[in-house]
């Protein structure tokens, strides 16, 4: 059964403009969140490793927790109904044996196919060194972060993505593990207070190319 109040693709997408002021007056229930997190992972990752680590932080004490890192950013921390932040998790690999068991015991892929990307899985990222994985599994994480910015709308919801904010500093104010997971982006979720004033693009002609 659809969750999503607005189905309009293309007022979900061309409507969506990064929001800095919210109703704080509004809360979204952790139910409602935890399905749209449920909807955004849907985004593809490389060899299906998945490695993202999503935190929510929507109680006053974690917000208060995160305020002095938050530094331009304080309003909407002050604002939002939640602040969404994606995590790269460097031990990523360790979800290749669960994701392709689950997938064979789905029917999805037969065993010899599980065995050959585990051990890809472990070949590839397990003689990553940790620039380069951090590198490759930020762009894995942009894509559900993307995807939430489109699946709030579809909720009825405005967001606000952001870089801006400590990134030395988040993974340990809110009790991870900062050499293991590493912060991608921060999504603003609620109902916006103002709408945005949009925002302007390149056009087609001077960005692209064909070949
Ligand atoms: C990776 C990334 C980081 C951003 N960081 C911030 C930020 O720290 N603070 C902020 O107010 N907006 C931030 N933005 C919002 C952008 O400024 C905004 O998306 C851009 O100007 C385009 O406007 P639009 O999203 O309204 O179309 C960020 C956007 C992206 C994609």
């Amino acid at each position: 059964m659809s969750t999503f109040k607005n189905n309009d693709f293309q007022q979900i997408i061309e409507g969506r403009h990064a929001v800095h002021d919210f109703d704080p007056s509004v809360k979204i229930s952790r139910v409602e969140l935890t399905q749209m997190i449920t909807e955004s992972v849907s985004a593809p990752s490389a060899i299906n490793v998945q490695p993202w680590r999503i935190v929510i932080i929507d109680s006053p004490e974690a917000k208060a927790k995160i305020k002095p890192l938050m530094a331009a950013n304080a309003h909407q921390n002050e604002t939002a109904s939640a602040l969404v932040l994606f995590f790269a998790d460097l031990k990523a690999s360790e979800n290749a044996q669960v994701v392709f068991d689950q997938a064979v015991k789905a029917g999805k892929m037969p065993q010899e196919v599980s065995d050959h990307l585990v051990g890809i899985v472990k070949k590839v990222y397990g003689a990553m060194p940790t620039p380069a994985l951090v590198t490759t599994f930020t762009l894995d994480v942009a894509l559900p972060a993307m995807q939430f910015m489109l699946v709030a709308r579809a909720h009825g919801f405005e967001t606000g993505p952001m870089t801006g904010y400590d990134h030395d500093k988040i993974a340990t104010a809110l009790d991870l593990d900062a050499t293991r997971y590493v912060p991608v982006i921060m999504v603003a979720v609620g109902k916006a207070a103002q709408p945005s004033a949009g925002s302007v693009r390149l056009p087609a002609q001077q960005i692209l190319s064909f070949r």
